[in-house]
């Protein structure tokens, strides 16, 4: 074959494998998409930004329909979210299915939308009303997706903050607070029984920020370090955050659940902090992301889970100027308002140089149509 035209067959097979292919074999990682500021990019402009980056699905705090319009036709997930303040009119079933018919099945199937969240960290309030009609207005909230006919393409769930654990070192003997047992346990039946995953907000940023001096930094930000071994199992643990994702699957199973899929709803690191928030620096957010994002890459799992990796939605795409609370609350983001990053942890490298470490099924058939078309070229 000539030099030319054999060029030329290569040429094709790049374009065919960058153009087509490795749009899809980015690292499968999340984002929660917060809009509590008065300065962000319109939806569009958004959805632009997370399709020029390695973004494969988004968690909302609500079901914004000028972001479920922009979305469509974009191939990423969607978890949207029931308010808590909507949770006690969502036991109405009639109201479940009203919320359904205009919050998702207009979206469907344009905009993947896969997920339902019901309440956010409703067991870490004080609201005991609130926490007693949680899994009512979920099971209303299923029960309407049956008769719509969408339980099988969207989950119901509810996202937990890590402080609904009353015990959660070393990791196996995690278990949940005393006082919310009473409202975990038929939540957990529920879960199993719609096959559901179970939903958690881990901050080890929290964890380093309460004392310093005692927890290693190295430990929270996946650095090398020592790490801790667990007395019970001897697995080893060189990061904070899969000791606290192990110590909930821990609790599950003191409570008779080994059924249950835990993926971390929100995890992230703030670039900036008040001087008594010690740890929050662009420097610390870029290591923390930079590194949760290469054991996502690698499709890690944890010490007790090593077969199932890790699955993320980092908190969060962008700095929040109306949150209240310390300054740390305002500069989670990943990017300015402006769409510039506040940091750069490689989201772009993953998307042009996809690791083989991360060979997906996708990624086997990317490289298998390579071959073939090379061969198709080579006896042409
Ligand atoms: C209850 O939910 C329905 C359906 O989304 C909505 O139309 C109604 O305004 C809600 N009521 C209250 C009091 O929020
Ligand atoms: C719903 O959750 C289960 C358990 O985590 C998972 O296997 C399934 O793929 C999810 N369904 C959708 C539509 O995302």
């Amino acid at each position: 074959m000539e030099l030319l035209s054999r060029f030329r067959f290569v040429a094709i097979c790049l374009l065919l494998l960058s153009g087509q292919v490795l749009q899809t074999l980015c690292v499968s990682v999340g984002i929660n998409y917060g809009q509590i500021a008065n300065n962000l990019p319109s939806p569009t402009q958004v959805a632009g930004l997370l399709q020029s980056i390695s973004i494969s699905k988004v968690k909302l705090y609500d079901a914004d329909p000028r972001v479920l319009g922009a979305f469509g036709n974009s191939n990423i997930e969607f978890i949207i979210a029931i308010g808590n303040e909507n949770i006690v009119n969502m036991t109405d079933s009639t109201n479940a299915q009203a919320w359904l018919r205009q919050n998702v099945q207009p979206y469907l199937p344009q905009t993947k939308i896969t997920c339902i969240t019901v309440g956010n960290e409703v067991f870490s309030g004080t609201d005991t009303t609130l926490m007693s009609n949680l899994l009512p207005a979920m099971q209303s909230i299923y029960g309407a997706l049956v008769t719509l006919g969408l339980d099988k393409q969207v989950n119901v769930s509810t996202a937990h903050s890590a402080a609904i654990l009353g015990n959660s070192y070393p990791p196996s003997s995690g278990s949940f607070r005393e006082d919310l047992v009473q409202y975990i346990q038929p939540l957990l039946s529920f879960h199993s029984q719609i096959k559901s995953p179970f939903l958690l907000n881990a901050y080890p940023f929290f964890a380093y920020k309460a004392d310093p001096n005692g927890v290693p930094l190295e430990y929270v930000l996946f650095q090398p370090n020592a790490g801790s071994t667990d007395p019970n199992t001897n697995l080893h643990y060189d990061n904070m955050l899969y000791a606290q994702i192990d110590s909930v699957y821990s609790a599950m199973k003191a409570m008779g659940h080994t059924d249950i899929d835990i993926r971390i709803s929100e995890t992230g690191w703030p670039s900036k902090g008040d001087s008594d928030e010690p740890g929050a620096s662009i420097e610390n957010a870029a290591t923390y992301n930079g590194n949760l994002l290469k054991r996502i890459a690698m499709n890690q799992g944890t010490p007790l889970k090593p077969s199932v990796p890790i699955d993320v939605y980092v908190f969060a795409l962008f700095n929040e100027d109306l949150k209240p609370g310390p300054t740390s609350e305002r500069n989670y983001g990943l990017f300015y308002p402006d769409g510039s990053p506040v940091y750069n942890i490689g989201l772009q490298r993953y998307l042009l140089y996809p690791s083989l470490a991360s060979s997906s099924s996708k990624l086997m058939v990317a490289y298998g149509l390579g071959i073939l078309i090379i061969v198709v070229a080579v006896f042409v």
